[in-house]
Order: structure tokens, then sequence, then C-alpha cells
């Protein structure tokens, strides 16, 4: 077996003496005061091994990491149907564009850029019987851990500055495709942007697309065939314009959020989660996608 904490440890060392060019994201202004330094890695193998460099017992806003897990239990819920209001095609265009979404006549183009996470974000207020508690108890199920919680102040300043995805949430309703109130469905939308998990929780929640849809202690969530769908749906749209990039240098399906984490991971061998929270120009961590370039390059593990 390879020495993967000299691998991590490796990646952590060589890309600290790097200038970090990124910047935090400010626009959710919450945000804006993480320090730029914080940086960890972490990984997982299916057979259970857990290796551990930096920052990675930190938790941060994972932000669009949760329209993966939203998406999941949208799947879990309403099955193929939810493909009648969203669509999955790569976008090729920043998270949160809204040009697209009137020319396709408010269909958005998948559900990891933001129409088409607040479309998901519809169906579970539709579904769930009380969709913050629920869909938060799904997260800790997956991840088996019930410290898992949404951070009130960050969902707060994000709705005060959510302009772009109020504008979302509008051009939706005009086109029918939103049921529930704008409000209601950005409410939850900011909610689920909020979660705080460290990269070693990312991991374990993460499992279940790494594992047939079975979570750490084997219980089945997802059908295979779900599973292979959203990992198709993170290795073509979890990287918005920078997608192909992430494809690759690093090839592995993988999601990102603002708050600098990244997660990806290799069907049946691994999962691994990077937190770094200055952000490249295409707002995803310009370390994470760097450190994790290395380590599918250095450990020869990629799905190609
Ligand atoms: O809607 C937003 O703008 C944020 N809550 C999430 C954006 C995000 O994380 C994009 N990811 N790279």
């Amino acid at each position: 077996m390879q020495d993967y904490q000299a691998i991590l440890e490796e990646i952590h060392e060589s890309l600290r003496k790097f200038e970090n060019t990124g910047e935090v994201a400010s626009y959710i202004p919450e945000l804006a005061d993480i320090p730029k330094d914080k940086f960890g890695i972490h990984l997982q193998l299916i057979t259970g091994e857990n290796y551990s460099v930096g920052d990675a017992a930190e938790k941060f806003s994972i932000q669009s990491i949760s329209k993966v897990l939203s998406l999941a239990k949208a799947f879990q819920l309403v099955g193929n149907d939810l493909l009648e209001r969203v669509d999955v095609e790569p976008s090729g265009n920043p998270f949160n564009h809204l040009s697209l979404l009137e020319l396709e006549n408010g269909i958005p183009r998948n559900p990891l850029i933001n129409s088409g996470a607040i479309v998901v974000a519809d169906v579970l207020l539709s579904h769930l019987k009380n969709p913050k508690e629920d869909f938060l108890n799904f997260v800790r199920e997956l991840a088996h851990d019930k410290t898992i919680s949404y951070n009130a102040k960050i969902a707060e300043s994000e709705r005060i500055t959510g302009f772009n995805n109020y504008a979302a949430a509008n051009l939706l309703k005009a086109y029918g495709n939103l049921h529930n109130k704008v409000e209601d469905v950005l409410d939850f939308y900011f909610h689920q942007c909020s979660i705080m998990m460290d990269c070693r929780q990312l991991t374990n929640a993460f499992f279940v697309f790494a594992n047939k849809g079975k979570c750490l202690k084997n219980i089945q969530h997802l059908t295979s065939s779900q599973v292979k769908r959203i990992n198709a749906i993170m290795l073509t749209c979890g990287f918005y314009d920078e997608a192909g990039e992430f494809a690759f240098e690093v090839g592995l399906p993988g999601k990102s959020g603002v708050g600098g984490g990244i997660v990806a991971l290799l069907p049946h061998c691994f999962t691994i989660a990077t937190w770094a929270p200055a952000l490249n120009p295409k707002g995803n961590s310009y370390l994470g996608m760097q450190a994790l370039e290395q380590f599918t390059t250095k450990t020869k593990l990629s799905i190609f």
C-alpha cells in the first residue's frame, strides 16, 4: 500500500510555500474574514483507513458542496421525475449565471449551478415535512455525525446580499418551475449552504457516493444507478466553468464550494476533502485544486 500520510504531508508542505494569489469569497460578508492561510486535507479509504494533514479538523461553511447532498435527497424522494425540472448538461458558465435560464425557459442546465440547486431545494420543500430539520438529519445520517449543523449567521449574511439568487428564484417562479414561495425556497437554500463541516466529516458524508449508495455503516441510502448519475453530474458540472479543467487535471468526480472546500472521490476506492479558503477567479479553491491534482498524479489513482 502507498504511504498516504507521507503523500498528504508532501503536498501540504509544497503548496504552503506557494504564493497563494486566490481571494477569500467576500460577496457573503460572513465569509470574508476567514483567514486565507487555512489549509487542510483529509483522505478516507473505502477500507476505513483515514489520513489527515493541516486544518482538516476545522469546520467551515460547505456552501455549494451541499448541492450534491440535496440532489441525493431529491433523487431519493422523487427519482427521475426530478429530471423534468432540471437538466444534466454542463453549463460552461459561472455558478450564478442567469442568461441560459431565460434562454432555456426556466429549466436550469444542471442541479449544481445555483438555479438548479434552487429547483432541488423547492422539491425538498414540497416533499419534506420539516424541510430544514429533515435535510440536516439526512446529512447527519450520511456522515454518522450529530454535531453537523447550520450556521444561522452565515445563512442570514447570504440572504441580505443574495440578490443574484433572488433573481434566479424569481425567474424560475415566472416560468412556473418553483412551486413554493421564493422567500421560503431561498431560506432553505441559504441554510443548506451554511452547513458547517470539516474535511473528515465531508469524506464521511461522501462515502456513500464511493460505495454504491451504502454509507459508512453499510446502510443503503441510494441505488447504484442514482450514485452513478450523481457522480456523472459531479464530474461534468461540479466545478462550473472549470469542470473540464478539474476532469483534465484531477480526473475525479467532485464538488467545490465558495467556503473553500472541495470534496472528490474515486468509486470503490476513496473519498478526499480539502479546505483552503482563497479562491481562484472561477470561484474554486486555489490550493485545493492543486492539492488534488498532485494527489491523483502522485498516487496514479483517478477514474481515467
Ligand atoms: O448561492 C451562492 O452563491 C452560495 N451560497 C454558494 C455558491 C458556491 O459555493 C459556488 N461554488 N463554488
